[in-house]
């Protein structure tokens, strides 16, 4: 099998109009991004950023509107900043109309797969109306080289379905790019990846493949000259290299959540064994932060798609684990509810401070987020709560109406009778707990995240829990 690595880029197509992946003459490659929520429009503005000419393209009038008033429409470190550099330098700008893209060389598809309604599977019907779409607009480039790139998560099988409907157009080629972007680190991990997956039809096709390898890689020039390894695989190994990606993460997370369940019923402390088991590299210490678990728009939803491929294939146990990954995660969330009530002996009419609302910190995506989904459960148990969180209070009230919410941070702690602290952002990790103690009506505190010095704060007089730690 040919392996194209970034040391062995194939032939730019389509070079006069692009930057060319062996080094020298910047051009410029017109671009287009459909999609623009988190991934879309961090993928669209880090475009603009290499220099290419970009048109984002999103149903949604007024994200698209926001857009092109430089405004971000999530809180994303770094993100306004290139959006603005990209739509000063003339180089970005959002549209909500397909008949706009008709000159792109380089279409990614940047859309949502979210939880069907009516089960675990991926829902495709966002990235198919896209490609439907696109399929409307393409004929007018008269056989001109044009690259679809898939960037959203998928089962395997979705891009060579896509592939065949795209690929009757002439001139077209459809290659599947995962993206790794985390939330809080999107512009970095955009513009400077761990690695480039690039899916293709048939990588024992040499010539085929080197065509629409090269043509991807004269957009990301930039990125490979730095030395960033790029693998091309068949499409559905690209599929499989995100989602698995995504499994294993969640599976690690889980995992040290069971050995925190493990550690309470022992009285042994889960950030001893994590920090231990951390240093064998074959483990590795990142993600192994036990707590309240993992949430957001990617993990949760992209283990349930990965189960529900499996079973579709008629293979549902292999992937089963999956299924306790999920379980283990969910048990955290009523574990926090459960130490709850035990300290306050029953939660009836008392007062509650969740600190943090968005999934994790340096996001304000509340989006399955365990912190939230806590303070839901503390209330429908009759506790009086109130949820603050530096940046996701709007998504709070829009997700969760009448949720009690506070943005003032002494506010929301005045008069509690128990803290939560379920989402670490930097300001609620440094809090002083013989200031904060001033505030509660009584210090209990449960460290969801497992982020502050127990000890420390039992001397300054409060009550602490944590999840696996006595
Ligand atoms: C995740 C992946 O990390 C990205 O590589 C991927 O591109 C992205 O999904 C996606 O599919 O788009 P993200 O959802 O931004 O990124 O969040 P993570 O940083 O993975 O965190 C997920 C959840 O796990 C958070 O709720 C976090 O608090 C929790 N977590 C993380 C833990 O509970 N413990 C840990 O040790 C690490």
């Amino acid at each position: 099998m040919t392996i194209l690595t970034s040391q062995n880029p194939g032939r730019t197509l389509g070079a006069e109009t692009a930057r060319s992946a062996h080094g020298t003459t910047p051009v410029r490659t017109t671009v287009s991004v459909i999609g623009v929520g988190y991934l879309g429009a961090v993928h669209a503005a880090s475009m603009a950023e290499l220099g290419h000419e970009v048109i984002g393209l999103d149903v949604d009038v007024d994200r698209v509107g926001a857009l092109n008033d430089g405004r971000a429409p999530f809180h994303e470190p770094g993100f306004e900043e290139i959006l603005r550099r990209g739509r000063d330098r003339d180089l970005l700008r959002f549209t909500t109309d397909y008949a706009e893209l008709a000159k792109v060389d380089v279409h990614f598809l940047g859309l949502g797969t979210p939880q069907r309604a009516d089960g675990n599977g991926a829902d495709l019907t966002y990235l198919q109306a896209a490609v439907d779409a696109l399929c409307e607009v393409l004929p007018a480039r008269d056989g001109a080289p044009t690259l679809v790139v898939g960037k959203s998560t998928v089962p395997a099988g979705t891009a060579r379905m896509l592939a065949d409907q795209l690929e009757q157009i002439d001139g077209v080629r459809l290659v599947w790019n995962p993206e790794f972007l985390r939330e809080g680190f999107a512009v970095k991990d955009t513009l400077a990846p761990d690695r480039l997956v690039y899916g293709v039809r048939d990588p024992e096709d040499v010539e085929e493949t080197e065509q629409v390898v090269g043509m991807l890689d004269a957009v990301y020039a930039q990125i490979l000259e730095r030395g960033t390894t790029r693998l091309v695989m068949g499409y559905e190994a690209a599929e499989l290299v995100k989602v698995s990606a995504n499994a294993f993460l969640a599976t690690k997370i889980s995992f040290i959540n069971a050995i925190s369940e493990m550690c309470e019923a022992t009285g042994a402390d889960v950030t001893d064994v994590a920090r231990a088991i951390g240093m064998d590299d074959r483990i590795g210490v990142k993600f192994l932060r036990a707590g309240v678990g993992f949430g957001g728009g990617c993990l949760p939803k992209d283990i349930r798609a990965f189960m529900a491929s499996a079973e579709d294939l008629g293979i549902g146990e292999s992937l089963a684990f999956l299924r306790e990954v999920d379980a283990i995660n969910e048990r955290r969330r009523a574990r926090v509810v459960d130490l709850a009530a035990e300290m306050l002996g029953g939660l009836e009419g008392r007062r509650v401070t969740v600190l943090g609302a968005a999934f994790k910190p340096d996001s304000d995506d509340v989006r399955d987020s365990p912190a939230l989904d806590v303070a839901c459960r503390l209330r429908t148990a009759g506790a009086a709560v109130t949820v603050t969180d530096p940046e996701a209070l709007g998504g709070v009230e829009k997700r969760v109406p009448g949720m009690p919410t506070e943005a003032d941070l002494d506010e929301a702690l005045r008069g509690a009778e128990l803290v939560l602290l379920l989402t670490e952002w930097g300001q609620y990790k440094e809090l002083d707990p013989a200031r904060v103690r001033e505030l509660v009506a009584d210090a209990r505190i449960i460290d969801g995240r497992n982020v502050l010095e127990p000890r420390q704060w039992r001397e300054a007089g409060w009550e602490v829990r944590s999840l696996g730690r006595p």
